[in-house]
């Protein structure tokens, strides 16, 4: 693709499309939008749109297509695969949703709510409350990140073993296409047999296919009694083994189950000193409770953790004992996310095998880390209840950034066949971006590869929409 510049004609067509407020070409007014979250990706971009209506997020896909340039799909810009930002500098426009941001619609008979893609999580999740009703899509994140970069990146989070995916969440969408045309998937259904689950198409494919304009998901009742415990465990074994037996005996109450390894709380006190750890213990639980109805989820808990005492299972345990306590446990897992950040660059990764395989793969993980790159430390957390690792390896603090980068491709590429020799996924939840299109190509099977770029081709004949993101090229789609 041919880098641009933009002239002043094509400028005043942009300004006519969005207004003057909604054109940031400057590079201070740019900065905010070319940068990612975790600091590790910086891009450029030719300029930055904010279309406050779905009829300007129409008007600027037009006048991109017809200057055939690319379209890069910003949300709250909180990925950590680079999907919203061009770090390639192919000269695209970036069009951030901030600005389409209103709630249109709660119902809370329904159990559902309408919302435009630039709402902010969090703003989605108190609507729902004030209507006595959960949404539960629960991230790090939901302070910043849109319900339609949740949508767009199949969002998982904390809650995804009681409530599914984002996938699982959205009951409809309304979608801006590369020719400008809008697709309006609203329905309310909850049922709906009508053909191919169009708007299926549009979740988890990162911008590569549309601009998501709109959201419709489902709420739940919100439940009314919460409870929240602080486990140490001999071993990641010992982990899954308690998941399993949780899994029966609390059974569908467990709203969280997440895992830490102790080594990780490095991180959590490079954002608070004086964390107080909750157990000594190598693995540490975290694990949810929650329910709607009136049963007495307090004795189920402590009455399942006495007897994972007794089988060993859990050597230490803090249950919460108001919210604050419960808050501040989860301050402690969100933390950590914050710290790696604040360490600067290391090895991401966001990686699923089956359940009862996780000792496994952090085993082997470990193991491959310390033989092969002694200094870099290995730290594995995530969603256990999902087989979801975040096996992360932190560079020696005196290497220099430069080679910790160019060590850490070598590194994600051995995890990853750690991954896929025990069949699992390379992307759990954050998705391809940028930074994995390579490793999610290379993996595909010829009819894989070739129902993938059917589908880019057929709705974004031209290759302009996210152009780099997913898939390695636009040039290389055959
Ligand atoms: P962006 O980062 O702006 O964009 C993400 C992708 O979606 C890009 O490819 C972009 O082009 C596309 N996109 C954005 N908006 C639209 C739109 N309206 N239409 C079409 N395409 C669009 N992720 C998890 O899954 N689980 C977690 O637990 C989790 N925890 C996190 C914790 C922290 C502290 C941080 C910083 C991130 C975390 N993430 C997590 C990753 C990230 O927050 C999510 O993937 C989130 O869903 C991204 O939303 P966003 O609005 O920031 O999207
Ligand atoms: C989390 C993000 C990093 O699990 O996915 O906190
Ligand atoms: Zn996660």
């Amino acid at each position: 693709m041919t880098v641009h510049r933009l002239s002043p004609k094509i400028l005043s067509a942009m300004e006519g499309a969005v207004g003057q407020g909604g054109v940031a070409i400057d590079a201070a007014d740019m900065a905010k939008y070319l940068g990612d979250w975790s600091g590790d990706h910086h891009g450029s971009a030719l300029v930055v749109l904010k279309p406050a209506s779905v009829t300007e997020v129409q008007a600027v896909v037009r006048l991109c297509g017809a200057l055939r340039l690319g379209i890069i799909p910003q949300g709250g810009n909180t990925g950590l695969v680079a999907g919203a930002i061009d770090i390639e500098t192919r000269g695209a426009v970036i069009v951030s949703l901030e600005r389409l941001n209103a709630i249109r619609l709660v119902d809370a008979d329904n159990f559902l709510l309408q919302a435009d893609a630039g709402c902010i999580l969090q703003a989605i999740k108190d609507a729902s409350e004030a209507h006595d009703c959960l949404f539960p899509l629960a991230l790090g994140a939901q302070g910043s990140c849109q319900i339609g970069g949740n949508a767009a990146s199949n969002a998982g989070g904390i809650n995804v073993l009681r409530y599914g995916m984002a996938r699982d969440l959205i009951l409809g969408l309304e979608v801006v296409l590369p020719d400008g045309d809008l697709w309006s998937g609203f329905s309310g259904l909850r049922k709906d047999n009508r053909g191919y689950d169009l708007k299926q198409l549009f979740i988890g494919a990162e911008g590569t296919l549309g601009i998501i304009t709109g959201v419709e998901v489902k709420l739940f009742p919100k439940p009314s009694q919460i409870e929240t415990a602080y486990l140490g465990l001999p071993s990641f074994e010992a982990a899954i083994a308690l998941f399993r037996e949780a899994r029966r005996e609390c059974s569908d109450l467990i709203s969280a189950f997440e895992i830490i390894g102790s080594e990780c709380m490095e991180l959590a006190r490079l954002i608070d000193p004086d964390i107080v750890e909750p157990v000594a213990a190598p693995v540490h639980v975290l694990i949810e409770l929650s329910s709607s109805a009136t049963i007495d989820l307090r004795t189920l808990l402590v009455d399942f953790l006495a007897g994972a005492m007794e089988k060993h299972l859990v050597a230490d345990a803090v249950l919460a004992e108001s919210g604050a306590q419960a808050k501040a446990f989860w301050a402690i897992r969100e933390g950590l996310v914050e710290g790696q950040a604040k360490r600067g660059y290391h090895v991401r990764t966001d990686l699923s095998v089956r359940i009862s395989d996780i000792p496994v793969l952090i085993a082997q993980a470990r193991d491959f880390v310390t033989l092969e790159h002694p200094g870099w430390i290995p730290q594995a957390y995530g969603h256990a209840g999902d087989g979801n690792i975040h096996f992360n390896v932190l560079p020696p603090l005196d290497l220099a950034e430069p080679d910790a980068r160019a060590r850490g491709v070598d590194i994600t590429a051995r995890l990853y066949d750690i991954v896929n020799a025990l069949g699992g996924s390379i992307s759990a939840e954050h998705g391809i971006g940028r930074t994995r299109q390579r490793a999610y190509w290379a993996g595909m099977s010829p009819v894989h590869r070739k129902l993938v770029s059917a589908l880019k081709n057929a709705i974004d004949p031209d290759g302009l929409m996210n152009p780099g993101c997913l898939f390695p090229s636009t040039e290389t789609v055959s």
